[in-house]
């Protein structure tokens, strides 16, 4: 699986996107190991804080059936190029050792790795001394 096959099942996923509040459609695919893929869109509610980021939703998803280190992430949003929001950027970090962060807009991505979204971060490691 490559960035632009994860590209086109992330936005297989925006189509999937359940934003009647902001009208913004997100998709996400995240390969797992062992090749898994599993695909996320934004789930909004009418109480807005209990919405819910395709990158999120895709991530869970995966953890959920088992599958806890991220291998790549891809996101496709409404604007030109989607990056994901600090709360996701939290959740990735949770799960991607080394993993790759692609970015799409509708014809060209860019790919990330962790520390260029997330410098400086609270992790894991920090809690390894307590
Ligand atoms: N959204 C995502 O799904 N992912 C992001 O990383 C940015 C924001 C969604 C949440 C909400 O449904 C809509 O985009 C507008 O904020």
């Amino acid at each position: 699986m490559n960035s632009k096959e994860l590209i086109k099942l992330a936005k297989k996923a925006q189509k999937m996107a359940y934003s009647p509040y902001s009208n913004f459609a997100v998709g996400s695919a995240v390969l797992f190991e062992d090749d898994k893929v599993f695909l996320g869109c934004n789930i909004e509610s009418a109480s807005y804080g209990a919405t819910c980021c395709a990158e999120r939703v895709a991530i869970y998803k995966g953890v959920s059936e088992g599958y806890k280190k991220i291998k790549m992430i891809a996101v496709v949003g409404s604007s030109d190029m989607t990056y994901p929001c600090g709360i996701c950027r939290q959740v990735i970090a949770e799960f991607c050792d080394d993993c790759k962060i692609v970015i799409a807009s509708e014809d060209d991505y860019k790919e990330y790795e962790l520390n260029e979204l997330l410098p400086f971060s609270f992790t894991k490691k920090d809690l390894e001394h307590v």
